[in-house]
């Protein structure tokens, strides 16, 4: 068992043992509680009526908090009493989630309001406090039927016209929303990740292949009800307006939500912004595919600082006009010392340096044979040209709020070491475990040369295979496809999961490792979500005592009559006899 975090912190804690997968709990350590803040079916916007899952209506859905929360941020007001919670729907799970009377048109309409986004008015009673869901002024649902502008370099253009938006310029909806990020000046990015499965494709061409796009039926099977997700009749091009960094603003529910072609389109983990030292701002970004890339986007323009509603304005214009880049790692060790087993080379470190190599600049295309346009509609096919390296399923990407450094979670990647093949930056063969990559930008945040290493290979630590920074692997907790990262105030890493079922036989959990001094590598499971679960959206307020994740699909392998998971009330909830789970975003605070 790990040894105990340092007392310097404001949220200590012993951290907990590994929670077998069969667990349906959600474990958290001695000395805190933890509680629901919303839970799927929870009014969001006035008159929502009390939830009731043998009586959903996509009406009642479309007022109600949605399905498989994945991305969160809580956004206090200056008073600290009141604020936002912004979260990602990112799926639906019907087998669970529906009684098997319910007809498949009226599950597709409710699946269809299921997911997307929800911001949540909270309030709470004094800075400390647990937060409470409330309704609003700022409520609002976002859905796959919400207007969404397309602005930058692609929007309007031929790729992204369709039979019902010649302009090009209009989209309803956004899909598979997965994590994100909120920017300096108060929106959120959310990442469009698998829309290619909401689709059916009947022609393949180079474009649809490479994105994932096939003749198969959707896994919602919307198109059945709505034309545009069949791929034919004036609808080919649908797909072509999903893939992107979505951008909203959570303060004015009137506001019309953005999609940022200058960001590239991807199967985008979400974006996270800082401000570069020549104050232009840069948005770093995963493409969440075995063998895919990193990715980050600087702006043309500079951050304005002002607080006025004019600062404001030119500031929701950054992430619109901008340059594009793609990574590619270069490794210090000989290929013959990165044989697949995760043992370090002979220098001691995965370590080298990389180049950020444009695909855009200043408003051109790098990318020969490929216009701006089809460089950001068709980003993968731009980046295959220019030789990024095959990374092991970039997703949360983030940089360090004070060190600068950037963070890249790469999840796992069965192809490496055969489709893909081994380097340094990915050095290890099937990697099952995924790792953690830290990287440091050498010209500043917009320059295009970074030194990298790897900070940590996860797995079990009694496995030759798994490095934590030199740490002592008998003092760290067992760790397995990272997913999404967090900051606290003492600028410790946070680390949320997404696949130890899998692979250690575990609940998926939240990890907290420290990144300086002696204890540099020491990974403390801080918590456990239920049974089929991952680990999504942390939060860490440590100045508060306080921790929210978000529970993303407890009990996914059940059925609506043999549920495998009870979280959050764990017994009947609402009216009638429903028991099944329901995604929440959870606060844990010191008990
Ligand atoms: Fe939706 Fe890449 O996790
Ligand atoms: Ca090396
Ligand atoms: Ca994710
Ligand atoms: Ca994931």
């Amino acid at each position: 068992r790990p040894a105990a975090a340092a007392a310097s912190t404001t949220l200590p804690f012993q951290p907990i043992p590994p929670v077998p997968a069969s667990v349906d709990a959600l474990t958290v350590p001695d000395g805190y509680a933890w509680h629901p803040v919303i839970r799927w079916g929870d009014p969001v916007l006035p008159g929502a009526p009390a939830f009731d899952p043998e009586a959903q209506t996509p009406e009642a859905q479309a007022l109600q908090f949605g399905y498989n929360n994945d991305y969160l941020d809580v956004l206090a007001d200056p008073s600290g009493l009141t604020g936002v919670l912004v979260v990602n729907h990112e799926y639906s799970n019907e087998g669970i989630m529906f009684p098997p009377s319910l007809g498949a048109v009226e599950r597709s309409r409710i699946t269809k309001m299921a997911q997307g986004m929800s911001v949540v008015e909270i309030e709470r009673d004094a800075i400390g406090a647990p937060w409470r869901a409330t309704v609003g002024r700022r409520s609002r649902r976002i859905t796959v039927e919400t207007p969404f502008a397309l602005v930058g370099p692609a929007a309007g253009g031929a790729l992204l016209r369709t039979v019902d938006d010649p302009s090009g310029r209009m989209v309803r909806g956004t899909l598979g929303n997965c994590a994100g990020g909120t920017t300096p000046w108060g929106t959120v990015l959310s990442g469009e990740e698998n829309f290619n499965g909401y689709f059916t494709t009947p022609t393949a061409t180079a474009a649809t292949s490479r994105y994932g796009l096939s003749a198969s039926p959707s896994s919602t099977r919307w198109e059945l009800e709505d034309p545009r997700f069949r791929a034919a009749d004036g609808h080919e091009q649908e797909a072509n307006r999903f893939g992107y960094i979505v951008e909203i603003d959570p303060q004015d529910p009137t506001s019309t939500p953005v999609k940022h072609t200058a960001l590239g389109r991807f199967k985008h983990e979400g974006a996270n912004v800082r401000i570069g030292e020549d104050r232009r701002v840069v948005a770093y970004m995963g493409d969440d595919e075995r063998g895919d890339y990193l990715y980050k986007f600087v702006s043309k323009h500079r951050y304005n600082d002002g607080t006025g509603p004019g600062a404001r304005r030119q500031n929701l214009q950054l992430l619109s006009e901008g340059d594009l880049f793609v990574a590619r790692f270069s490794g210090t060790s000989p290929a013959a010392e990165v044989d697949g087993s995760g043992a370090l080379p002979a220098d001691g470190a995965f370590d080298g340096t990389g180049q950020w190599i444009p695909l855009t600049l200043g408003g051109r295309s790098m990318v020969p044979g490929m216009s701006v346009e089809e460089v950001l509609v068709h980003t993968r096919l731009a980046a295959d040209l220019v030789r990024p390296t095959k990374m092991d399923r970039p997703e949360d990407v983030e940089p360090h709020p004070t060190t600068g450094r950037v963070y890249v979670a790469l999840t796992n990647n069965s192809q490496r070491g055969s489709r893909h093949p081994l380097d340094e930056a990915n050095p290890r063969t099937g990697n099952r475990d995924g790792h953690v990559v830290e990287l440091t930008e050498l010209q500043g945040a917009s320059g295009t040369a970074f030194a990298w290493s790897i900070l940590l290979l996860c797995g079990d630590p009694a496995s030759p295979s798994t490095y934590f920074a030199g740490y002592p692997k008998e003092l760290v907790s067992p760790i397995s496809c990272p997913d999404n990262v967090a900051f606290d105030a003492a600028g410790n890493l946070w680390i949320s999961t997404d696949g130890q079922p899998g692979t250690l036989g575990l609940d998926d959990g939240l990890f907290k490792v420290s990144l300086e001094g002696p204890t540099r590598g020491r990974v403390e499971q801080f918590l456990a979500v239920p049974v089929d679960a991952e680990t999504c959206g942390p939060v860490i307020h440590d100045r508060e005592g306080s921790v929210f994740v978000a529970v993303q699909h407890p009990g996914e392998d059940g059925s609506w009559e043999v549920q495998r998971s009870a979280f959050p009330d764990y017994g009947a909830t609402g009216p009638g006899t429903f028991a099944g789970p329901r995604p929440s975003v959870v606060q844990v605070v010191r008990a």
